[in-house]
Parts: C-alpha cells; structure tokens; sequence
C-alpha cells in the first residue's frame, strides 16, 4: 500500500493507493455518514459500503447537474445532516465531482473523501480538490476547489470496469506521464495489454506513478492560479468532442491531447517526430479516435474556463513529457482548426 499526501490551504488529503474497500470504515466517523454513489457501483459493492444512509444517483455524466446537488442536499436535509455529517463519494469521477461539490456547499461545507472506483478516477478525478457539475452543454462550469480529507484506491475494484471505461481512464493515465513523465508514457504505452487486461499490479504501478504526477502539480499550485493548469492538457479540444459526441471522458481527452500536440507541431513549439510518438502509442492503446472538429469548436472554446479576454491558454508541448502555456487568440484558433479539419477529410 502506498501514501501520498497533499497539503493545501484548503487541508490535508491523504491519497491510499493498493488499500482495501474493507479498511474503509477504520477511516470514517461513527455516524453521521452520508454515502453518495451511483446505482451501478450500489449494485456492485454495496455490501461493501460501511454504516450510513445511502444515496444514489443515475450513472453517467448526464447527472453532473446543479439539480442533481440541489436534489441531494434536499435528501440529506430530510434524512437529518447537519454541519458534523461526513460524506463518501463511493464511485467514479461522476460521483467525485457531484459528493465533492456537495460536501462544499452543504450547510457550507462539511468533511468528506472518496473510495474511488474507476481507473480514470484513481488516476484523477478524485484527487487534487476540484469539483464540479456542467452548465447545459458546458463541462465543469460550476464547481469548487476542496479536497477530500482521503481517497481510497482499491486497485482490486477495477476488475469489474467495463473494457471501454477502462480505455476512457488510460487516457487520464498517458495524459500525466505526456505532460511531465516520459519514461511512464513509454511504459504505459508498453503496459496497454495489461491495463486493458485488468492487471492490477501492472495497473497499480502506473497508477502510483501517475498520481505521484498529480500531486506534484496540485501541491504547487491547488487553486490552479498557474502550474497546474498543465493538468488540463487535451481538455480544450476534449471537452468539445465529449459534448459533441457523448464519447467517456478520457477517450475524448485523448483525442484532444492528440489535436493539442498537432496544434504544438503547427505552432513550431515540437517536432513532428513527437506528434508521430504520441499518435502511434495512443493507436496502439485504441485511443486515436477519427473526430472532425464541429464548427462551432472555436466558440465553445472562447466560453471555457480556459479563455481569457479573447485569448485562449493553451497546454502545448514541446516534446512528449515536456509542456509549455501559450495564449493563442480565436482567429490564430480558427486557422488551425481550417487546417486540423481539412486534413481529417483528406485522411477520411
Ligand atoms: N475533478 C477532477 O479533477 C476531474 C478530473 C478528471 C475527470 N473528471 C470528471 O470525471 C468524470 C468521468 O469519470 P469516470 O470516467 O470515472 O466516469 P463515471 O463516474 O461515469 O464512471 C464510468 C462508469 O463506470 C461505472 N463504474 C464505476 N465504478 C465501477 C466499477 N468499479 N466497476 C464497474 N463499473 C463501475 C459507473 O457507474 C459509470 O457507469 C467526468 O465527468 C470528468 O469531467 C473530474
């Protein structure tokens, strides 16, 4: 079993990578706890879950709703929480973003943590202290920075991920070994049999190695006011093509990492040669997606988070492993994305 710790002004999160679900309880109050997962991961393993009331929600990122905070808040209300309740995300990245929010603004604020169960948010929807629920067709435009006091990884858990969610977590996986760790990329890219395979030895390294990236990040920058926006590398173009295509998550941002490491190409800031790295380890791992940029990518882009005063902060790389943050306005955006799109047709 590994620790990892964050401290943050926000506090303390300890990080339990290769524990057991079944040690969970030694962690938690004796009462008062408040459960929030989903029905699958309730049918899974709710034998598993420790004392308290249970609440869950539809699965899927269709949940991600300011209604759906509303909803539960409501039910804690009626079940008696108060400031002193403590509450277990006991899920995936879904049920981390929406029990992290709601653990923000309940009775402003009370402790929480997460058991995390899927390989995308092992590897990072459960750590760093970001919550959030979308805004219509707008991913993560209302949330909140706290980070859970801790969260449990059990490796074991991953056996029961369907083959596209774990794909959808690998690429979380490749995204912090391509912004800060090559030797992990090459290992990864090496590993994708084993991952896909539910390996959890194998897994569990890589995921160790991954979120030992993370944590570097977030306990340099936690609110995201610089560094730590490399962790949004692929998120630009991903965020699009998820709304667009209803693709998981992490299938979505790797094919934006790919069209950012084009754009990196484009932009003179890398080498061809890299881009051709990147693409034939995200081929291999069944993440090189063919999506065509919708027309209007370059406005939905302008209302992200990432967008300033007309310009967008872009995660470019200057080689795999190796990022660098340019601000690239939306005509200088909409040429390459002519480019990018004209290219995609040809190819087709
Ligand atoms: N807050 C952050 O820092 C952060 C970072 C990355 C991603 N995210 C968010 O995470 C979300 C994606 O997370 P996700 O990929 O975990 O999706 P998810 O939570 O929807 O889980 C995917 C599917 O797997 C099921 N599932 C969960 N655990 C399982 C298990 N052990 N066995 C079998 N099935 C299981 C779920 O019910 C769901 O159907 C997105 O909304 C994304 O925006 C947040």
């Amino acid at each position: 079993m590994n620790r990892i710790r964050i401290n943050s002004p926000g506090g303390e999160s300890l990080i339990i990578l290769g524990g057991t679900v079944d040690d969970v309880v030694t962690l938690l109050p004796q009462r008062g706890l408040f459960i929030i997962t989903d029905r699958n991961v309730q049918k899974l393993y709710g034998k598993k879950f420790p004392p308290g009331e249970v609440i869950a929600i539809e699965p899927g990122e269709k949940s991600k709703t300011l209604r759906m905070v509303e909803e539960i808040c409501s039910k804690m209300l009626e079940a008696g929480a108060d400031r002193s309740s403590f509450i277990l995300g006991f899920g995936g990245g879904v049920v981390c973003d929406i029990a992290g929010m709601v653990a923000s603004v309940y009775m402003r604020g009370v402790r929480h943590a997460f058991v995390s169960t899927t390989l995308l948010s092992q590897v990072d929807a459960s750590i760093g202290g970001k919550t959030g629920v979308n805004l219509g067709e707008y991913k993560n435009t209302i949330g909140t920075f706290r980070q859970p006091e801790f969260v449990l990884c059990d490796h074991a858990m991953l056996t029961t991920l369907p083959e596209a969610e774990v794909r959808s977590g690998m690429g979380e996986l490749f995204k912090h070994a391509v912004i800060r760790d090559r030797n992990l990329f090459f290992d990864i890219s090496a590993s994708a049999g084993h991952i896909i395979a539910a390996d959890t030895a194998v897994t569990g390294d890589l995921i160790l190695r991954a979120v030992r990236v993370k944590a570097g990040v977030v306990r340099h920058d936690p609110l995201e006011k610089g560094q730590r926006r490399i962790l949004n590398f692929g998120h630009t173009f991903g965020h699009v093509i998820e709304t667009h295509s209803g693709i998981p998550h992490g299938v979505a941002v790797a094919k934006g990492m790919a069209i950012a490491a084009e754009l990196s190409v484009w932009k003179g800031e890398m080498a061809h040669s890299e881009l051709r790295l990147l693409q034939t380890a995200l081929e291999k791992a069944g993440l090189m997606t063919c999506h065509k940029l919708p027309p209007d990518v370059v406005s939905m882009i302008s209302r992200d988070k990432k967008s300033e005063s007309g310009r967008v902060n872009f995660v470019l790389l200057k080689s795999v492993g190796r990022t660098v943050i340019r601000k690239i306005s939306t005509t200088e955006l909409q040429a390459f994305v002519n480019y990018y799109n004209e290219k995609e047709s040809q190819s087709q």
